[in-house]
């Protein structure tokens, strides 16, 4: 399976999964609509889970409704073109009806003008940076297309200087948290969606003017648990081909928690990283939890 496997491509100064980059051209002169949403993360923050959770407060959480196809229908990702299969993202966005959720983990810079020219609301979703490396090593393991992440230690490695798909995670949230300056972009933390997601799925549903009874929450709440979307066969990816994500390398749905890194960073590493932390952030109010 390993010969899908081929290195990242650098793209204006990104680097990006191979067979994504061939695409980003189409993209920029992509073609929004004003009441366009899109989910905008660093790869591994936790995408599918408010994925679903917009789906469902979209759509009154009504569950059966929301069990109309997978996931990657549901929320195209701009940026996806995969080998054998047949309809891009672009394609699928372009079929689907208004108002579409579009997933995109590009940073501010590859994001089609059109999206900022029509002022579409925007949901950045941001995971603590341990955690991150953590579930992207994992991901690297199991998803066919992109390189090889070698051991912890060199995967580590990697993460910090950015030589990973979509770039450095520092420049990522950095730079997208300074952009709600200037753009309706709610930004929201994975580690306060396992704390509190009652209260962080009500602030997404006022950021989309959308009201929900009690009710409707308890069952967003439900069905988007880590549990309940961990034997989801329409959100867990088990509907991708082995040979693009091999389940048997790792899974999609893996721990879901906050501060798995702990069983992953040594003693070492945790100081080399709070070291190299605190220089890329200063300067930013943007503040994460290592663990809840
Ligand atoms: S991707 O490929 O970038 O779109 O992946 P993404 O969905 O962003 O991230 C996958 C991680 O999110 C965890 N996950 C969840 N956590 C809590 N609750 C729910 N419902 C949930 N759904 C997915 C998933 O398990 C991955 O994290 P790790 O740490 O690897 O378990």
């Amino acid at each position: 399976n390993d010969v899908l496997r081929k290195n990242l491509k650098i793209v204006r100064g990104y680097p990006i999964t191979y067979a994504f980059a061939s695409g980003l051209e189409k993209i920029e002169q992509f073609q929004s609509r004003r009441d366009d949403i899109v989910i905008a993360t660093y790869p591994k923050s936790g995408t599918t889970w408010i994925s679903e959770i917009l789906d469902m407060v979209l759509n009154d959480g009504d569950v059966e409704k929301c069990k109309r196809d997978f996931i990657t229908a549901k929320v195209p990702m701009l940026e996806m073109i995969l080998p054998g299969v047949r309809t891009s993202g672009i394609e699928q966005l372009e079929k689907n009806p208004s108002p579409r959720l579009v997933k995109t983990h590009l940073p501010i810079d590859l994001i089609p003008k059109s999206f900022w020219e029509n002022n579409c609301k925007m949901i950045y979703l941001a995971r603590n940076a341990k955690d991150v490396a953590v579930s992207y090593y994992h991901f690297d393991l199991m998803n066919n297309l992109q390189p090889l992440p070698g051991s912890w230690e060199e995967y580590l490695e990697k993460f910090i200087t950015g030589n990973v798909a979509f770039g450095s995670w520092f420049n990522h949230v950095k730079s997208w948290w300074k952009k709600k300056e200037e753009h309706p972009i709610l930004f929201l933390h994975y580690e306060d969606m396992k704390e509190n997601p009652k209260q962080e799925i009500k602030k997404t549903a006022r950021f989309l003017e959308k009201n929900l009874s009690d009710e409707m929450l308890d069952k967003i709440i439900h069905h988007t648990s880590f549990e309940m979307m961990k034997d989801n066969p329409l959100v867990n990816y088990t509907h991708l081909p082995s040979m693009l994500m091999d389940p048997s390398k790792s899974s999609f749905m893996r721990k879901g928690i906050a501060g798995d890194w702990k069983n992953y960073f040594t003693v070492a590493q945790n100081e080399k990283f709070d070291a190299i932390y605190k220089k890329e952030m200063s300067g930013t109010e943007l503040q994460f939890r290592m663990e809840i």
